[in-house]
């Protein structure tokens, strides 16, 4: 059996990669949400606000007695509000940078803590954003904690070649733009606050954005077939091809 930790399970891509993997039989799925949206003999939800690091501080990996594969994919993300530095609540500033950043760093580093000496194959999927490259106008927490993530997955790449483990990988995803409650929530700004609001709602009514099943189904082979993949960075266009 292989075994898949999946934050943000409660939606999007997240419940999408969940369903996917599930429907194939191969697979037990963890899922690590606030909500549970998924029902499965093979599927485990553990209910988890990863904004709120005095909760997530306590969580532990699973003793998993034999897998031929274990997987974290740290998926869970919020856009925040969409406003200028300035007019941001303190309050969302500090979410945003512990669900984006801090939980991906805290699970990679206890996954690692709790399997390095387990003899599965072992990889972190850390979904990254074309965000994490590009300063985009009201969105400076979500840009800056996915170009966070970007140098997280960089340096535990370095880390592992330096240290010769050969059975984990890292890998850093860009999904694209895709047609999740992610994207509805952009559609809905403020257009003083975010002058590419035209652009992205035009996105949706040309028939741009991915399917997040289609995400989903390349993230699969990215976890089935990691060797076919010689770079950590993977950028997934449109129709969810890399
Ligand atoms: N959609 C796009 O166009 C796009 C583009 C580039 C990158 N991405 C990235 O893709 C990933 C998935 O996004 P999505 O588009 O699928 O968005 P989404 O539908 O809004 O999903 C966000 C997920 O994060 C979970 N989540 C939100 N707040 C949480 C919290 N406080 N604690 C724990 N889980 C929380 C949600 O589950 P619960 O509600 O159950 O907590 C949900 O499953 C994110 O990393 C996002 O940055 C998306």
């Amino acid at each position: 059996m292989n075994f898949v930790y999946i934050t943000g399970t409660g939606s999007g891509i997240g419940k999408a990669l969940a369903e996917h993997l599930l429907e194939t039989g191969k697979y037990k799925v963890i899922g690590i949400s606030r909500h549970q949206r998924i029902e499965h003999p093979h599927y485990l939800h553990i209910a988890l606000d990863l904004s709120k690091p005095r909760l997530f501080r306590k969580f532990r990996f699973e003793h998993i007695a034999k897998a031929r594969k274990i997987v974290l994919v740290n998926n869970a993300a919020m856009l925040g509000e969409v406003k200028h530095v300035g007019k941001l609540k303190p309050h969302s500033i500090v979410a945003g940078y512990h669900l984006n950043l801090v939980a991906p760093a805290f699970l990679s580093n206890e996954f690692l803590r709790s399997y390095r000496a387990h003899e599965a194959e072992k990889l972190i999927i850390n979904i990254s954003s074309g965000a994490a490259f590009t300063p985009i106008e009201s969105w400076s927490v979500y840009c800056s904690s996915k170009a966070g993530l970007e140098m997280f997955s960089a340096v535990l790449e370095e880390e592992l070649q330096r240290d010769g483990i050969r059975d984990t990988r890292v890998f850093s995803v860009s999904p694209g733009v895709v047609d999740t409650p992610m994207q509805a929530r952009i559609r809905e700004a403020d257009p003083t606050e975010f002058q590419l609001l035209d652009q992205f709602i035009q996105y949706k009514e040309a028939g741009l954005l991915a399917r997040p099943e289609a995400v989903a189904d390349r993230l699969r082979h990215i976890i089935e077939f990691p060797e076919k993949y010689p770079s950590r960075s993977i950028r997934l266009d449109v129709d969810g091809r890399s």
